[in-house]
């Protein structure tokens, strides 16, 4: 008989952060509701834990997050007027969302990091194992990235990070990991084991070329290991710490994921996003492919 493994139902949307990457644009927006295309960057997070079977979310909010709310609620004039226009393909995108979901909302008054809005989350999560998504990281995926992730933790029953290699002069942007490859059926070469962890190092320190993505499986330990976590890189209460705390007490596991990633919280990523989004589109690829095409830009 295998243990029972707890199911993971709800997902985190930490989305409190200043947006400084991306003023003044976000001066009075949030960065989540950027829109790729014609959809905030934190809709295809949640259209991604839809797709891997996540249906709870809650999403951390701080101070101007309202635009956030709103999106998420019904809205009734919008209805009704696309209604009375008999706009049915609008109607359905609008309700759509906040049909497929169930959310909460939990505040964190100041931004003081990614471990300290995830320990928001600890009453509306409670004991159970959750995911945490990063909007900024948008995956473009066959399998959503959440899901290799999740097929990974009905494995081992323990926490499990999306890991992608990225080039030495980029590491010290992320969170880096030291692991020794787990075999697994169906995911040859794809399953870590993770040894350590360390945020944002600098080049010569980073124990290898596997940084963090944003996309974790979670169990609620993690929560006591956050709590004992004092503050590190740029003095905020980081998330990487805290599971380096907490691989003393149980093993962690990462996934190299299979699809691309844009880093949506950067400007040239977020173009590189619009553009090959926009290229997928059926209603607007064929033409926005032939304008890219009138540029000229290869000769
Ligand atoms: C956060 C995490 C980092 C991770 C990154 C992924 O950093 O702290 O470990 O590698 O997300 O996008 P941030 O980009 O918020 O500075």
């Amino acid at each position: 008989m295998g243990v029972m493994i707890a199911p993971v139902r709800k997902a985190v949307f930490p989305a409190a952060g200043l947006g400084t990457r991306f003023l003044p644009a976000t001066k009075a927006m949030p960065k989540e509701m950027l829109p790729l295309v014609d959809k905030p960057l934190i809709q295809y997070g949640i259209e991604e834990a839809i797709a891997s079977g996540i249906h709870h979310i809650v999403i951390v909010t701080g101070r101007g997050k309202t635009a956030i709310e709103d999106h998420f609620d019904v809205s009734f004039e919008l209805e009704h007027l696309l209604e009375s226009r008999n706009k049915r393909e609008l109607l359905a995108a609008v309700r759509a969302i906040s049909d497929m979901i169930d959310v909460a909302y939990v505040r964190q008054k100041e931004a003081l990091g990614l471990g300290h809005a995830v320990l928001r989350a600890k009453d509306l999560v409670g004991q159970e194992p959750f995911a945490v998504v990063l909007s900024d990281d948008v995956i473009d995926a066959p399998v959503p990235c959440l899901r290799q992730l999740l097929d990974v933790y009905e494995t081992y029953g323990a926490p499990v990070l999306a890991l992608m290699e990225v080039p030495a002069e980029q590491i010290s942007a992320y969170g880096v990991v030291a692991a020794e490859p787990q075999p697994h059926a169906g995911m040859d070469g794809l399953v870590f084991r993770i040894h350590d962890l360390v945020e944002k190092p600098s080049p010569q320190d980073a124990p290898s070329n596997l940084a963090i993505i944003g996309r974790y499986i979670l169990t609620p330990d993690v929560f006591a290991a956050i709590e004992s976590t004092p503050p590190g890189r740029n003095n905020e209460i980081q998330l990487t710490d805290a599971l380096r705390n907490l691989l003393r007490e149980r093993p962690i596991y990462g996934v190299r994921f299979t699809g691309k990633r844009f880093d949506a919280g950067d400007k040239l990523g977020f173009l590189q996003a619009t553009v090959e989004f926009a290229l997928k589109r059926p209603d607007l690829g064929g033409a926005f492919r032939a304008w890219l095409e009138s540029l000229r830009l290869c000769w």
